[in-house]
């Protein structure tokens, strides 16, 4: 039997709690196979490959970033002599993830996915961190939580576990079923959400710079995850494509990207243990 843990991260949240489940996976000996990767190297039609899929993500606007709704439009529908894929969710958030990941297993629903359960897990919000000074309360919270021991992704974990042991034995997928979480408060103040959020999303992609610290590395070009960023004669532009993960600015060695004067001189985040290299990560390749 074969698992794949597929994941976008735009901060390291969500890679995070991915490398979180496979090890809590890999110490169960449950032998199976376990593989980890970001959808950014992973081809979308490679998922018919596996049994079981556990698909991160973070919630942007209570929803998935762009990259990832375009992602998941591009998985194929399940080709006809293969079973159904067991699908399940995590996600990470700063503080509610609204009906998301009803929303996404929808966009996935009629391609041949069985839903097999869920989990949301708070997370320092990559989206406030950059405006906020280093000595401010939310960001030494961030840095000095214990992140080592999550309890709602080890309940998640035990459901994995269950449902692993119960397909061994050889029982139909669609058995396991589960329902999809549902807020009816998010339904009613998403619209309103939505609205504010394509606003302030347009204001800030327009007032991304870069300030005197850039020393042209390129880093930025490398890792944003829509190839936004270019390096045309010697000057750094950021295209229309941001879907404003704010990797480029969380990750810049300099600290030099900024949108307009919000962030100069404020926090930057890499990720629970400090330690998020989306270079790395993209070389995992499949
Ligand atoms: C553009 C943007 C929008 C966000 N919108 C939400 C939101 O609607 N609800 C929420 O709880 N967190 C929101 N967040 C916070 C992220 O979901 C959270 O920080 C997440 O853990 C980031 O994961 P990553 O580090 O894997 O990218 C937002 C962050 C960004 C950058």
């Amino acid at each position: 039997m074969k698992l794949l843990i597929l994941y976008f991260s735009g901060t390291g949240n969500t890679e995070y709690v991915s490398s979180y489940i496979e090890d809590s996976l890999k110490k169960l000996g449950l032998s199976i196979e376990v593989i980890r990767v970001c959808i950014e190297v992973f081809p979308p039609e490679k998922v018919w490959d596996f049994d079981l899929i556990c698909f991160g993500f973070p919630i942007f606007d209570l929803d998935s970033p762009e990259v990832v709704k375009k992602y998941l439009e591009r998985i194929p529908s399940k080709p006809g002599e293969l079973l159904p894929i067991g699908l399940f969710m995590f996600v990470t958030m700063g503080y509610s993830a609204g009906n998301a990941i009803r929303r996404n297993f929808k966009r996935l629903e009629k391609k041949g996915f069985v839903f097999l359960g869920s989990v949301a897990v708070k997370m320092p919000g990559s989206d406030g961190l950059i405006m906020l000074n280093e000595d401010s309360k939310y960001v030494k919270e961030a840095l000095e939580r214990n992140y080592d021991e999550i309890p709602e992704v080890d309940n998640f974990i035990d459901r994995i576990k269950e449902i692993i042991i119960k397909i061994k034995s050889k029982r139909d997928i669609a058995q396991f079923k589960s329902k999809l979480p549902l807020s009816v408060g998010s339904l009613l103040i998403s619209p309103f959400f939505k609205l504010v959020y394509i606003i302030l999303i347009g204001y800030l992609k327009k007032r991304f710079r870069v300030d005197e610290n850039c020393i042209r590395c390129e880093l930025c070009v490398k890792i944003c995850p829509n190839h936004n960023i270019s390096l045309i004669e010697d000057e750094i532009i950021f295209d229309k494509k941001c879907s404003l993960c704010l990797r480029c600015i969380h990750q810049c060695p300099q600290h030099a990207i900024q949108i307009g004067k919000y962030t100069v001189n404020k926090f930057r985040w890499h990720g629970p243990k400090g330690n998020f290299k989306p270079l790395k990560m993209l070389k995992e390749v499949y």
